[in-house]
């Protein structure tokens, strides 16, 4: 999309995951080997977070906005529901499934950002949220590397990855949704400060869940 602030987000965002690349999670992925307890333990956070990203969609309509942002957001909301299920049918897939561990409370930093993006639904609004979406919907392409490692020290196939591979074909229709939400909605400086800064607080707070992560199996 030709739109310079698009472009100007997304090199931030490559600059948060350049970040995210130098710490402690990536290091123990790529040097060791990916143990079953240390991925179990990243899908139950991403279990955590994974199963409020539709309520914060939907709690963006308490804060007024355009109806076209708030037809996508009602939307959104509808298609996120649900997603935590496919982490649940990846950990059961390999025999990791374990209910009460999955119940347990999350890690400090993914209770922070489950908490903080409450927070952007409900003071800022759909505009806000957008710069969640714009780097969670299209996350792919910067966690390829760790993936691959994950999947091939535990032998995986596409099939115990649904969240990661069938989730990325839905997310293809998202990040297009979003980016034009963008670029229609997002048009004042402070409308863009405020995407850039949901997107680089989520970003840190997902990068501080990772380190946490591997900081458990140090
Ligand atoms: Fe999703
Ligand atoms: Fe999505």
């Amino acid at each position: 999309m030709q739109n310079e602030f698009i472009h100007a987000l997304r090199e931030t965002v490559n600059q948060h995951w350049a970040q995210i690349r130098r710490g402690r999670f990536w290091d123990h992925v790529m040097s060791k080997p990916v143990s079953r307890e240390f991925y179990r333990d990243l899908m139950v956070e991403i279990h955590h977070y994974t199963k409020h990203n539709s309520m914060n969609q939907a709690a963006t309509a308490f804060v007024n906005a355009p109806e076209g942002l708030l037809k996508f957001a009602y939307h959104h909301a509808a298609d996120e529901l649900g997603h935590e299920r496919m982490v649940t049918h990846d950990l059961e897939s390999i025999g990791l499934l374990d209910r009460e561990l999955l119940a347990r409370p999350p890690l400090p930093a993914t209770e922070a950002l489950i908490g903080y993006l409450y927070f952007v639904a409900l003071r800022y609004g759909a505009v806000a949220r957008l710069g969640y979406s714009f780097w969670a919907e299209s996350v792919y392409e910067h966690i390829g590397e760790v993936l691959g490692k994950v999947r091939s020290d535990l032998s995986l196939t596409d099939k115990n990855m649904s969240f990661f591979v069938a989730h990325s074909t839905i997310d293809k229709k998202h990040i297009v949704q979003v980016e034009e939400c963008i670029d229609r909605y997002a048009k004042t400086p402070a409308e863009q400060a405020l995407v850039r800064s949901v997107a680089e607080t989520t970003l840190f707070l997902t990068g501080q869940m990772l380190e946490q992560v591997a900081q458990r199996h140090a």
